[in-house]
């Protein structure tokens, strides 16, 4: 290895390509097609100046070594596209609020099983797993109002009163937006989205940044999953992998539906991206669609 300076960048090859795109394929499920094949070009080649590699061969051969497991993580960190935003596309979440979750708390209710267990896959910096907490939250406050309790609750009253219990993971595989998402503070500009009731009951304003509040917070427990892995989180009640797939291709997103099947509860539901669908992929799924927003629930097979 060497460093190259100011000496010309390395050209990439189309065998080098063929072989960066297939490992990248392989680790983590993101397909680069023609449409892409610049921007992997480019993240790359960020990555040979970094580590001081002066060929995109060499660089492979350190990205499939074992001393180039870093790398590889870092490399996969750069390919992430991780745009999103609070109350990100309000029909769908208006659906996941006033339908799928009076329908959870009416079953659950029934069953005397009172605990929700909700993943956020594919999170970026946590604003998706926050907003599904303040939802969750007010849809049970609003339950209760309906329905009260038959004792008065203590002071100062939980933010989700008993007996329940609620969930939400938030996965990524990128340890930077994890970290951000952790963290649990947002810029103005980050929350634009929110409106000032929202940010009055779950946000403190600490210097120029809003963090969510502690209560808030303690319901979303952020984790690293590759979606690529078999090994994904069980006896979800909703799962919400939203502006995922449409990294991955045909194969991928079958292979992703398929275990979210599995990592649902009976006649859970599955929320996917606004220009993404189901349809053509898989007869696992129904979908509902009410108002403009879009949601798929698990279909049962019966034997
Ligand atoms: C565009 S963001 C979507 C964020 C949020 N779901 C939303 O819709 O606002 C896509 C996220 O998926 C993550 N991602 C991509 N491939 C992944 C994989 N194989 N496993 C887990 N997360 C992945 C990226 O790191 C990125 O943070």
């Amino acid at each position: 290895m060497s460093s190259f300076g100011a000496a010309p960048a390395p050209i990439l090859t189309e065998a080098e390509l063929k072989l960066l795109q297939a490992l990248v394929y392989q680790e983590c499920g993101m397909h680069f097609d023609e449409r892409r094949t610049h921007f992997l070009q480019d993240r790359l080649l960020r990555r040979l100046k970094e580590c001081r590699v002066d060929s995109f061969y060499a660089y492979y051969r350190l990205l499939i070594s074992q001393q180039g497991k870093d790398e590889l993580a870092k490399l996969l960190e750069n390919l992430t596209v991780n745009e999103t935003s609070f109350f990100r596309h309000k029909a769908q979440l208006d659906l996941f609020q006033k339908f799928v979750l009076e329908e959870l708390f009416k079953q659950k209710s029934a069953r005397r099983e009172y605990s929700i267990r909700i993943w956020s896959a594919g999170c970026s910096t946590g604003q998706e797993a926050y907003t599904l907490a303040m939802l969750v939250t007010d849809a049970l406050a609003y339950y209760y109002l309906r329905n009260p309790l038959p004792m008065e609750l203590p002071l100062p009253k939980p933010l989700i009163p008993p007996p329940w219990r609620v969930e939400i993971l938030a996965s990524d595989i990128s340890y930077s937006v994890l970290r951000h998402g952790q963290e649990g503070a947002y810029s103005e500009h980050q929350m634009a989205t929110v409106d000032y009731g929202y940010r009055l009951r779950y946000f403190d304003k600490v210097g120029e940044r809003y963090a969510v509040k502690k209560a808030l917070k303690e319901m979303v427990h952020f984790d690293f999953h590759n979606l690529k892995t078999e090994y994904l989180p069980q006896r979800n009640d909703v799962i919400f992998c939203r502006n995922v797939m449409m990294y991955f291709d045909e194969a991928e997103q079958k292979r992703l539906i398929e275990k979210f099947y599995r990592c649902l509860n009976t006649n859970g539901f599955l929320f996917v991206g606004h220009a993404e669908s189901l349809l053509g992929i898989t007869k696992k799924f129904q979908m509902l669609h009410k108002d403009s927003g879009t949601a798929y629930q698990r279909v049962e097979v019966r034997d």
